[in-house]
């Protein structure tokens, strides 16, 4: 088994009279991508901030093996400072020695290549965020606790940030990834846990999650539903469609997507 680089365990968090978690498990391993989602306030932020020790529990345990890189949701550079800086800071922070090149690296990396002497005042807000994204991951942290890192980007620095990822995975790097994006978390992530008001409701892989839902079956008369069918029965489907003589010109298994899932999990 993948050793744990993120271990949750029965994490609880009051604040005055809200519980925002009610004792959450959730692990993390090397190399996966997990997906935390939920409606707002469910806890995802807080369980991040615990994680991150920027919050004390109340109860229960959130411990990491190795170092950590965190983008928080809600985060403002100092609009002076230029992305060389911003990222400079935080090389001290972390105590990172990888120097200049370090940091024009990471810029590359999420596009910012060229942009290292611009000031964070006159970036635009996914420019911002992509630099934070370069800013969590100085000095090759084992995990990176990203807090909606996307939320303020367009389609194509979505997927930058989703090829970010995968890199990050390939070279073992740990990612749990608040997010309201269900169709990148499905694209993206090895597992996905669902919290609601701060209890896991579901978890497990994409493919887990989301449950079979029927045939359909194009044919000349038009498309044909089959809604308890599962691939297993599409020769047979195709077969007795045939023999009755109607043409066949496409099929298609239907899967229920992430977003149902969740759905259902969270009760709306
Ligand atoms: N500092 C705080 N003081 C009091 N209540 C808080 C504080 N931070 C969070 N809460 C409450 O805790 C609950 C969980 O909040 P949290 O920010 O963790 O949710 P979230 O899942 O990240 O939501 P969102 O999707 O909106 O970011 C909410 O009810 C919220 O109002
Ligand atoms: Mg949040």
């Amino acid at each position: 088994m993948a050793p744990r680089v993120l271990k949750v365990e029965g994490l609880r968090k009051r604040y005055g009279t809200t519980e925002a978690l009610k004792g959450v498990d959730l692990t993390v391993e090397r190399g996966e991508l997990v997906g935390l989602l939920g409606p707002n306030g469910a806890g995802k932020s807080t369980l991040v901030k615990i994680a991150c020790g920027l919050v004390n529990a109340t109860g229960g345990t959130a411990s990491i093996d190795g170092a950590l890189g965190y983008l928080a949701e809600l985060f403002r550079f100092p609009d002076w400072a230029t992305a060389d800086e911003v990222l400079t800071l935080h090389q001290d922070l972390a105590r990172s020695d990888g120097g200049a090149q370090e940091r024009s690296r990471l810029l590359e990396t999420v596009g910012l290549g060229g942009e290292s002497g611009r000031r964070v005042g006159t970036m635009s807000k996914g420019m911002q965020q992509r630099l934070g994204l370069a800013q969590a991951m100085i000095g090759r942290p084992a995990i990176l606790l990203l807090d909606e890192p996307t939320s303020a980007l367009d389609p194509a620095g979505r997927r930058l940030v989703r090829d970010v990822l995968e890199g990050l995975r390939a070279d073992g790097v740990a990612v749990l990834l608040n997010s309201h994006l269900l169709s990148e978390v499905e694209l993206v992530c090895d597992r996905v846990a669902i919290i609601a008001h701060g209890e896991l409701v579901a978890a497990g892989t994409p493919g887990e999650l989301s449950t079979a839902g029927g045939v359909e079956v194009e044919t000349a008369d038009g498309t044909r539903n089959w809604p308890d069918a599962t691939r297993d029965d599409v020769p047979r489907i195709v077969r007795e469609l045939v023999e009755a003589g109607e043409q066949v010109y496409g099929v298609r298994v239907l899967r229920s997507t992430l977003e149902d899932a969740y759905l259902e999990a969270v009760g709306e």
